[in-house]
């Protein structure tokens, strides 16, 4: 069987990717023609030196999209001929929005991946709810269109919850796909049109500023310090140009950790309230804080109504049941759900119905209070290793990483780190202006890393800042 030429580089993000889009230059090149069958899994595992599964997940790629067919005891066979393929006119799709996405280097997983929960310790009890949602709950209560706001069981719950964990009270409540979704729909219905300022965090959450431009609005990024959002750097740009948004994360910054200092978040309040300015409080992983009590939320304290609360139950209990939400004062709950309404139109029911069951019979409260210790148990183990290795870091509250600066060979590190097989994400990512002199930081998660693994990858580090 011959070999295929396709150039894999372990530094540039998944392999079995790599492999896939190799594949899809060959069928394109007629390298591999239509009607010809791929070398078997066993003969190009051992070719790129890779596991079977890897070209497995490469050829079901693939086959989703529509370049082979899977033929059950032969193989896969190429079906994709290029003179049948369309071509279209280049310029003609090529103004597409700027996303920022994954950044600029296409890394899809990084190591210490900032911020996702363990999903090997997800509760069991969870599914027996979901299974008796399904047993109990009338199919026609569960697949049909329903209300673009959110399950009213569901509404019900996360009313009861923020209001007795967070001290959020005032306000309607909205289920989102995400808080991405609830960002994007706040930057349409506040802030849209190309003379808009929308106002952010640099650093800040890249994925937040994807939606936030999608309106059309500018961003102009305001510092963060040790003590969070710059209040007076906000109070400069004001005087400059009002803003029609600003978006922050003040309790856990993204990605700094530091929480918004208490003098500060008066400062603001009573700066936006001044200008009038509406606010999205960004509050992501509230109930992961290991030491005191999360201050409350800004707006929990907002007499304005200015201040509109979004979170998420993508750190708490899993990222792909897609369950966000926002709180929002009574006037805009109508126009976001008719912008919803007009965009994904609603939430999963299954899934709103499990979720309010399961908060109803304690689940969430108890899978949080056992996700906090063995987090707050990482993020002990992670800070004491980093000590020892010499490097600097804030030591947060609470959160799911740690900020880490490498110093002044930070990027030497860092690339050597990359050569080690670690792979940490620049730190210039989170700067709005792309600044390479960030890339002396990294943000290192520590929840879904088990401290073993935890060990090893900070081995490699250690290696690496103690060469030269
Ligand atoms: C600052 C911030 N906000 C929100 C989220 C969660 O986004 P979503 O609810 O869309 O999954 C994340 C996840 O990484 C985050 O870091």
């Amino acid at each position: 069987m011959r070999a295929l030429h396709i150039q894999l580089d372990r530094s540039k993000g998944p392999v079995y990717k790599q492999i896939a889009s190799g594949l899809r230059e060959l069928f394109q090149e007629g390298v591999l023609s239509r009607d010809s069958l791929i070398p078997s899994t066993r003969h190009l595992a051992e070719q790129f030196g890779v596991h079977r599964h890897t070209v497995t997940r490469a050829l079901e790629e693939l086959v989703a999209e529509g370049w082979v067919e899977s033929e059950p005891g032969r193989g896969f066979r190429v079906v994709f001929s290029p003179e049948a393929n369309v071509s279209v006119p280049s310029k003609l799709w090529s103004d597409f929005p700027q996303i920022h996405g994954l950044g600029p280097d296409g890394v899809e997983d990084y190591d210490f991946p900032s911020g996702k929960p363990d999903l090997r310790l997800f509760p069991e009890e969870f599914f027996r709810v979901l299974r008796s949602c399904l047993r109990d709950i009338p199919s026609p209560d569960l697949l049909g269109y329903s209300d673009p706001s959110g399950s009213s069981a569901l509404r019900l719950q996360l009313r009861e919850y923020l209001s007795r964990m967070r001290g959020v009270a005032r306000g309607q409540v909205m289920v989102t796909h995400g808080s991405q979704e609830a960002i994007f729909l706040l930057g349409q219905l506040l802030a849209r049109g190309k003379d808009k300022l929308i106002a952010v965090e640099s650093l800040g959450y890249p994925p937040a500023w994807d939606a936030l431009r999608l309106s059309g609005a500018e961003l102009a990024g305001v510092p963060v310090d040790q003590e969070g959002l710059d209040v007076a750097a906000l109070e400069r740009l004001i005087e400059h140009k009002k803003p029609a948004l600003l978006y922050l994360t003040p309790l856990h910054q993204y990605p700094t950790t530091v929480s918004l200092s208490l003098a500060r978040r008066e400062r603001l309040l009573e700066l936006v309230c001044r200008h009038e300015i509406p606010v999205i409080e960004d509050d992501y992983d509230h109930e992961f804080h290991y030491y005191g009590r999360p201050t409350r939320p800004l707006a929990g304290e907002d007499k304005s109504g200015l201040v509109i609360y979004v979170s998420t139950f993508s750190k708490l209990v899993y990222p792909s049941a897609r369950v966000g939400f926002c709180v929002v004062p009574d006037r805009l709950l109508e126009p976001l759900c008719r912008l919803k309404r007009a965009t994904t139109r609603q939430n999963d029911l299954l899934i709103q119905e499990t979720m309010a069951s399961w908060m109803r019979q304690g689940g969430l409260d108890r899978h949080l209070r056992r996700m906090k210790k063995v987090y707050h148990h990482r993020l002990e183990v992670m800070s004491e290793r980093l000590e020892k290795i010499g490097l600097s870091f804030h030591l947060p509250r609470g959160g799911m990483s740690l900020w880490v600066d490498l110093g002044e060979r930070g990027a030497d590190i860092w690339a050597r780190c990359w050569e080690r097989g670690l792979r940490l994400r620049p730190g210039s990512f989170y700067a709005l202006d792309g600044g390479l002199d960030r890339n002396r930081f990294v943000r290192l998660g520590f929840a879904g890393t088990t401290p073993e693994e935890i060990q090893s990858g900070l081995n490699i580090l250690e290696q690496a800042v103690r060469v030269g």
